[in-house]
């Protein structure tokens, strides 16, 4: 070994029996060795962690940032310092906060982080290292090698590659854990100058249906688009269609060609039909001259609920209207409301198909400042693993369904600020309409979100002041 190689191997041993950060330095500020104290307390702190000593040799003195300074060896060959950092003083100081809010930082976020120095040794682990790998909070400062010794090296958290610096991102990792496996990924970022190994662990199980769901999210911005720009272009050709057939209706009929007209009768009925679909489709693209106000449920309901009461009785259904003053308003179009309500009691009575009942309620929460309208059913229910996928377009069970009616009620009520929910436990259904109120003498959103002014609200008199 030459000479200044023993010199520092007996420098390092030196340090390393240093009870605070220590570390030598030569006259360029160039770092020769330290001892771990002073790798973890670098790596919580900022850049500059080390200075170029003084210019001259001076006597042991703090600094602005209490580092002490101490000439070692005056031989012109290894002008060497000792770099002293004391613990923190009584007072935080601004490292200490910086340090605790990364760890605190570390803590929370959803993954187990280990820091390691360059010799193998745990420097630093957040909770949810020590518990998913079972290591005590004692371990800092131990080989990590040593407390994982029982397993192969390949299979334990930090294998030496990593800790010799060896940089991996995602790398897939199973962790066996009281006999069950957990998926990990596993990252592992080598600290440059601070001499030591950040790794990274993140459990993959959490992201495993992320893929589903990414992949319905788009295909419904898709469908939404798509009905908004097709729709139009359907909407037009079938108006002249119409036209032509009513024209030709009336002439087939002038000509005494009766089973000729009734074929036109009978196309007309099925454009009407088409018709239908279409204006389905463009309220999810994009809801239609839509008149928000402030409304009372009870009264909205009240003028729907004979056509629905009519529609049940043909089945044989009771429908029970439990919907009653005193209510909090809501804002709303009426209409569309209505419509909501008519496609879910629809869907209430075809699941029910004879003899049940059907009801109406309410309820608010406060708290959340909602009110809630609950059709309940007597039907056989939804089976849990469709419940997901109902309000998805296109979505029936039925052969004559459109799956149109639910994703059409679930936008008119998000862009109330609202959502339905289901709720249906094996037998029955209550689809839950979830509507943000507001107060009684509050002027609401309403004309700042209504696209056009409604002065005549069946409801009472429209609220005058905007907020
Ligand atoms: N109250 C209910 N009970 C049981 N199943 C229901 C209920 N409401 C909805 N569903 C299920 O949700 C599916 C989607 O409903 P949605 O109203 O969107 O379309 P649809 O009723 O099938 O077709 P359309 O509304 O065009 O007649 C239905 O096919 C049915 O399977
Ligand atoms: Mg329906």
């Amino acid at each position: 070994m030459s000479e200044r190689g023993v010199f520092n191997s007996a420098l390092q041993r030196f340090v390393d029996h240093l009870p605070l950060p220590a570390a030598v330095i030569d006259e360029t500020g160039r770092l020769l060795v330290k001892n771990t104290a002073w790798t973890e307390a670098a790596a919580a702190s900022s850049a500059d962690f080390v200075r170029e000593p003084p210019a001259s040799w001076p006597a042991p003195q703090p600094r602005e940032d209490q580092m002490f300074w101490l000439p070692l060896e005056t031989a012109d060959r290894f002008r060497t310092y000792l770099a002293i950092r004391p613990a923190a003083a009584s007072g935080e100081g601004e490292k200490d906060v910086r340090r605790r809010a990364l760890e605190e930082a570390f803590e929370r976020y959803h993954a187990a982080f280990l820091v390691l120095d360059r010799k193998g040794r745990i420097l630093w682990m957040n909770a949810l290292f020590r518990r998913w790998f079972f290591v005590p909070a004692a371990a800092v400062g131990r080989p990590i090698a040593d407390v994982f010794r029982h397993l192969p090296e390949e299979q334990t958290p930090a294998p030496k590659r990593l800790i010799a610096g060896g940089e991996v991102r995602e790398e897939p990792f199973t962790w066996m854990r009281n006999g069950k496996p957990l998926h990990l990924v596993r990252d592992s970022y080598a600290l440059g100058d601070i001499g030591a190994v950040l790794l990274a662990f993140k459990e993959i199980g959490r992201y495993a249906n992320i893929d589903d769901k990414i992949l319905r999210a788009d295909r419904l911005a898709t469908i939404g688009q798509m009905a908004a720009g097709t729709a139009h272009e359907i909407r037009n050709p079938l108006t002249s269609l119409r036209g032509f057939l009513q024209l030709l209706e009336t002439s087939l009929a002038e000509h005494g060609l009766e089973k000729e007209r009734e074929y036109v009768h009978l196309m007309l009925k099925e454009i009407l039909r088409i018709n239908a679909l279409v204006d389905q489709f463009l309220l999810l693209g994009k809801p239609q001259a839509v008149r928000y106000r402030k409304l009372r449920l009870p009264a909205v309901v009240a003028e729907i609920v004979p056509v629905l009461a009519g529609e049940a009785m043909l089945h044989d259904i009771v429908l029970e209207n439990r919907v009653q003053e005193p209510l909090p308003p809501i804002i709303g179009d009426p209409e569309l409301i209505k419509q909501v309500l008519l496609n879910i009691v629809k869907n209430a009575i075809e699941a029910v198909e004879r003899q049940g009942t059907i009801t109406l309620t309410v309820d608010v929460d406060p708290e959340m400042r909602t009110v809630h309208l609950n059709v309940h059913d007597t039907g056989p229910g939804i089976p849990p693993y469709l419940v997901d996928r109902i309000f998805d377009p296109f979505f029936t069970t039925k052969k004559d369904g459109t799956g149109l009616g639910l994703a059409v009620c679930q936008r008119i009520i998000q862009d109330l600020g609202g959502q339905i929910r289901v709720i249906s436990k094996g037998f029955g259904t209550t689809m839950q309409i979830v509507l943000p109120y507001v107060d009684d003498t509050e002027s609401g959103a309403a004309e700042a979100r209504g696209r056009k002014r409604d002065t005549e609200d069946p409801n009472g008199p429209a609220p005058d002041s905007i907020r």
